[in-house]
C-alpha cells in the first residue's frame, strides 16, 4: 500500500510508524514543510489514560516517551493572593520537540520516508497514492482543498492567547489569575521537563487591546508579560517561539473522509488547550485509523470504520472542551465574585467531567475543606447551626428563603399529572405529592395550576379558580406538613396559546378533537400551524388575567402553601410576552426586551403585593428558546435582575418549549450553565433543573455555586425516595417518619 501523510506532527508521524510496523511492505512517506528540529510550541500534556493506548500500540516509542515525562499530581489555582491546591490528578508533560524527535527516529528506524521542508500546496499531487492522510494541523490545506466534501465548520473563539515558555519549573499544573488595570489575565502553566514550563497567557480581546498588545510584536509581548508576572516568575525568564497572539479555532468537519483522503488530528478537530487533549486526540486517531486499515482490507471500508469509531469520542471531548473554553472566556463572571474555594470548585468542575465525588477520591482533604466552607456559608444564610466538624455533603445543608426554611437542597419539580376534575386535585395528587415529600426532598412544587378554567392546558389540569379548590389543595398541603419536614409550593400559570390541548399521553400540545375553548396570548400566533389562533390580549384581558393571578394567590395562601412560583417559562401565557418569537406586539408590551417584560412584571407585582411578605416567591423562566430569533441570553439575565428588583426570591432556570421547531441540546445537566450565568450575572439565587440524576452532580453544582437548589423532575417520577436513597449512599442520616422507624435496621441490597 502506498501511503502519503501530508504533515509530520504527532498524528502523521505516529500513524506512519504504526502502518510501517504492521506491514514493512507498505510504502509510507511523510511530507513536512518544516525542518526536523523546527517546532512550534513548548510542552504538551498527557493524562495517564492516554498512555495506555500508546503503550499497547507501540511499546518502543512509549518507553522512550515516558522516559522524558515530567509527572505531576497537583493542580494549583492562584486566586487573589491565595493558592488553592487540589491533589491526585495524574498528568505528565513533555517537550513537543522531544516527542517529535522520538516519533521521527522511530519512523526512520521502521523505514518510513521523511521528506522535510516540503510545503504541499495541492494535495491532489498525491492522488495516485492508495491513501492520503490530511495530518497537516489546524490550518490544513487538505481540508481546504476538499472543503465541499469535508464541510468544515470553524468557530473562532473571542479570547486572545499566546503560547510562551519559561524557565520557572512549575511544581503543579498551575492556573494563575491576575488583575491589572487593563483587565483579568489567565495563565495555564505546566512543567514539561526538569527545568522548563509551558506558559499560555489568555485574556479577552478588550483587555488585550487595552494593554496595546494588538500592536505588539513578539519581543514587546514578552517584555509586557515579564513585567506583568514579575512577582510570580521570581526572576525567571519567559521564552518565545513564534509566540504570536492568536484566537483559538474550534474545528469540526461534517465528514472526515473523501475517496482515499482522510483527516486526522487537528485537521479534523480541535479541542481547546485548557483541557490539554489535542496531542492525545491526534495519537488516538492514528491508532484507530491504523487498526481500521488492518481489520478492513479495503480503504473505503476502513475509513468509514475509523470515522464511526472515533467520532463519538471526539465529539464528547469537544463538548467538554467547549464548556471549558467558555469558562475561561467568561472568567470575569466568577473572578472576585466567588470566594476562593468556590472559585476553585467552579474551575475544576467546569466541564462536569471532574465532580465532587471524584475530587474526593483524588484529594479528600480538599473536598472536606470545600464542604466545611459550604456548611459555614449555609449556616450564615439559613441561621441554622450546621456542624463544621463533620459537615454534611452540600446537598444536605439548609437553605432559607424569607421565613421558609428548607432542610436540604433537593426540590421536586412541578409536573402536570393531567388527572384533575375541573381543576380539583384528588387522591392521585395527594399520593403523588405526599410520597415525594416523605421521600426526603426539602421542597415539593405542585404542578402547573391554572388561574382560570380557560387558562388550563388540558381538561385534566389542576386549577385555583373555584372555592372547592382551596379545600382540595389544603388537604394535600396539610398532609405534607404533618407527614414530613418538606415545604410545599404551588406553581401558578395560565396556558395561553398552548391551552385547550390533549393530555400528555394522548398527544402533547395537540388541539382537542372537540370542545376546544378560545385561547389568548401576547400575539395572535398559533403554536402549531394547525393549532387554534389565539386572540392577542388587549389591555382589558391583561387586567382581567392579572386579577385572576391575584385571586389564585389569595386562595393559595388560604390553602397554606409555603411558597408561590409563577410559571413564566415554556411558552405559556406570561412567557409568550417575554419571547420575541411569540410577542409581535407594537404597543408598550412588545418590541424591546424591557417592554416584553412589562406585563409579566406587572403580574408579579400584583401577586407579590397580596402574597404574605414572610413567604417567598419564585419565577420559572426559559433562559433560551433554542430557536433562531428567540430570546437573547443577555435579555434573560436582565429579566432575572428585574425579577430580583421586584422582590422575587429565587429563579428556576429552565429553557425552551416556546416554539415546536426548537433545537435543544439535551443531555446531563443541560440547563445548569444557564443557571450558573444567571446566578452570577443577575445576582439572584437560582434553582437549576434539567438532566440532574446523581447526588454527585447535585453536590458539584452546589459547591461550585452554579445554583442554590437542585430540582429533579423525571428523576422523582422514577424514584419518589430519591433524596432518601442519596442520603443512604452518602452515609447521611435522614430521619424517617415514625411509622417507618423499623427501616433503620434494614440494609438494602442490589445483588
Ligand atoms: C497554545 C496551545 C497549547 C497546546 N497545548 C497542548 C497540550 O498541552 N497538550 C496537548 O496534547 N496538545 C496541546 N495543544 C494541541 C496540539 O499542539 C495539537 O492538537 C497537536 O499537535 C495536533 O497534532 P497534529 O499532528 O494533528 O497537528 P500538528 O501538530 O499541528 O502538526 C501538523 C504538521 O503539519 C505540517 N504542515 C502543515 N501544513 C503543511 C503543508 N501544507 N505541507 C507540509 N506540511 C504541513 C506542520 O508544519 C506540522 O508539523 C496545544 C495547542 C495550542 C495552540
Ligand atoms: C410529566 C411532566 C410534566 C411536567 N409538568 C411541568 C409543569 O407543570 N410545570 C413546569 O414548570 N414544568 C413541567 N415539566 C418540566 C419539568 O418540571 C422539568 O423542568 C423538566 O422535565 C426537566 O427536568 P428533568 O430533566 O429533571 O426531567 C414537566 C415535565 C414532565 C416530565
Amino acid at each position: 500500500m502506498r501511503i502519503v501523510s501530508i504533515g509530520g506532527g504527532p498524528a502523521g508521524l505516529y500513524f506512519s510508524l504504526l502502518m510501517k510496523k504492521s506491514d514493512p511492505a507498505h510504502d509510507v512517506t511523510v511530507v513536512e514543510r518544516n525542518r526536523p528540529d523546527d517546532t512550534f510550541g513548548f510542552g504538551v500534556v498527557f493524562s495517564d489514560a492516554t498512555l495506555e493506548h500508546v503503550a499497547a500500540a507501540d511499546r518502543e516509542s512509549h518507553a522512550e516517551i515516558t522516559s522524558h515525562f515530567a509527572h505531576w499530581d497537583d493542580i494549583e489555582i492562584h486566586y487573589r493572593g491565595q493558592v488553592l491546591t487540589s491533589a491526585g490528578h495524574g498528568f505528565a508533560g513533555m517537550s513537543r520537540q522531544i516527542l517529535l524527535d522520538i516519533l521521527q527516529r522511530r519512523c526512520a528506524e521502521l523505514g518510513v520516508r521523511l521528506e522535510f521542508q516540503r510545503d504541499v500546496a495541492d494535495p491532489s499531487d498525491y492522488a495516485d497514492a492508495d491513501l492520503v492522510l490530511g495530518a497537516d494541523g489546524v490550518n490544513s490545506v487538505v481540508r481546504g482543498r476538499y472543503a465541499e466534501h469535508f464541510r468544515p465548520q470553524i468557530d473562532w473563539r473571542p479570547n486572545k492567547f499566546v503560547w510562551l515558555g519559561t524557565t520557572f519549573p512549575y511544581p503543579a499544573f498551575t492556573f494563575l489569575f491576575k488583575e491589572s488595570p487593563h483587565g483579568l489575565w489567565r495563565v495555564h502553566a505546566y512543567r514539561y521537563d526538569a527545568s522548563m514550563s509551558t506558559f499560555i497567557l489568555e485574556t479577552t480581546e478588550d483587555t488585550w487591546r487595552r494593554a496595546g498588545l494588538d500592536r505588539a510584536d513578539e519581543d514587546q509581548t514578552l517584555a509586557f508579560c515579564e513585567r506583568l508576572f514579575a512577582r510570580e516568575l521570581q526572576g525567571h525568564r519567559l521564552l518565545k517561539n513564534r509566540s504570536l497572539w492568536r484566537s483559538f479555532p474550534t474545528v469540526r468537519n461534517a465528514c472526515w473522509r473523501h475517496g482515499n483522503v482522510v483527516l486526522v488530528g487537528d485537521a479534523a478537530h480541535t479541542a481547546h488547550f485548557s483541557i490539554g487533549s489535542g496531542t492525545k486526540l491526534a495519537l488516538e486517531d492514528a491508532i484507530a485509523l491504523a487498526q481500521a486499515l488492518q481489520s478492513h482490507g479495503e480503504v473505503e471500508k476502513a475509513l468509514r470504520a475509523y470515522e464511526e469509531d472515533r467520532r463519538p469520542e471526539v465529539e464528547r471531548l469537544q463538548r467538554a472542551a467547549q464548556v471549558s473554553l467558555e469558562w475561561f472566556e467568561t472568567a470575569e463572571r466568577y473572578h472576585g465574585r466567588l470566594e476562593p474555594l468556590q472559585f476553585a470548585m467552579s474551575l475544576l468542575t467546569r466541564s462536569f467531567r471532574v465532580t465532587h465525588d471524584n475530587l474526593k477520591l483524588r484529594d479528600p482533604r480538599f473536598v472536606s475543606a470545600v464542604d466545611r466552607w459550604f456548611a459555614s456559608r449555609a449556616e450564615d444564610q439559613s441561621q441554622v447551626a450546621v456542624s463544621a466538624a463533620s459537615p454534611p455533603p452540600p446537598m444536605f445543608t439548609p437553605f432559607r428563603l424569607r421565613d421558609m426554611l428548607l432542610t436540604n437542597r433537593i426540590v421536586v419539580s412541578p409536573m402536570c399529572q393531567y388527572s384533575a376534575d375541573d381543576g380539583t386535585p384528588g387522591d392521585w395528587h395527594l399520593v403523588n405529592l405526599g410520597s415525594r415529600a416523605v421521600g426526603g426532598a426539602a421542597l415539593v412544587i405542585a404542578e402547573m395550576t391554572d388561574v382560570s378554567r380557560e387558562g388550563r392546558i388540558t381538561r385534566g389540569c389542576t386549577g385555583m379558580y373555584k372555592a372547592e379548590h382551596v379545600a382540595a389543595w389544603k388537604r394535600i398541603v396539610d398532609f405534607v406538613h404533618a407527614a414530613s419536614p418538606a415545604r410545599i409550593a404551588l406553581q401558578l400559570a395560565h396556558a395561553g396559546r398552548k391551552g385547550s390541548t390533549r393530555r400528555l399521553w394522548e398527544g402533547a400540545d395537540e388541539p382537542l378533537a372537540e370542545g376546544n375553548w378560545p385561547l389568548i396570548s401576547a400575539s395572535a400566533i398559533p403554536y402549531h400551524p394547525h393549532s387554534q389562533v389565539p386572540k392577542a390580549m388587549d389591555r382589558e384581558d391583561m387586567s382581567h388575567v392579572r386579577e385572576q393571578f391575584v385571586s389564585a394567590a389569595r386562595m393559595a395562601e388560604q390553602a397554606g402553601f409555603d411558597m408561590l412560583e409563577l410559571h413564566m417559562a415554556h411558552g405559556y401565557l406570561l412567557a409568550s410576552f417575554i419571547s420575541p418569537l411569540t410577542n409581535a406586539r407594537s404597543d408598550g408590551y412588545g418590541g424591546s426586551a424591557a417592554n416584553r417584560a412589562r406585563y409579566p412584571l406587572e403580574v408579579f407585582d400584583a401577586v407579590r403585593s397580596v402574597w404574605p411578605s414572610a413567604r417567598p416567591m419564585s419565577v420559572k423562566i426559559s433562559a433560551t428558546d433554542w430557536a433562531d430569533g428567540g430570546l437573547d441570553f443577555d435579555d434573560a439575565v436582565a429579566f432575572a435582575r428585574a425579577l430580583r428588583d421586584h422582590g422575587c426570591d429565587i429563579v428556576t432556570v429552565s429553557t425552551g418549549q416556546t416554539v415546536p421547531d426548537q433545537k435543544p441540546e439535551y443531555g446531563r445537566l443541560y440547563q445548569t450553565a444557564f443557571s450558573d450565568r444567571i446566578r452570577c450575572d443577575a445576582e439572584i439565587p437560582t434553582m437549576t433543573v434539567g438532566g440532574i440524576a446523581s447526588y454527585d452532580d447535585v453536590n458539584s453544582i452546589l459547591a461550585a455555586g452554579r445554583a442554590d437548589l437542585c430540582v429533579l423532575a423525571r428523576g422523582h417520577l422514577y424514584d419518589p425516595y430519591w433524596t432518601r436513597h442519596a442520603a443512604y449512599e452518602q452515609g447521611w442520616d435522614l430521619p424517617w417518619p415514625d411509622q417507618y422507624a423499623s427501616v433503620k435496621g434494614f440494609t438494602p441490597r442490589k445483588d
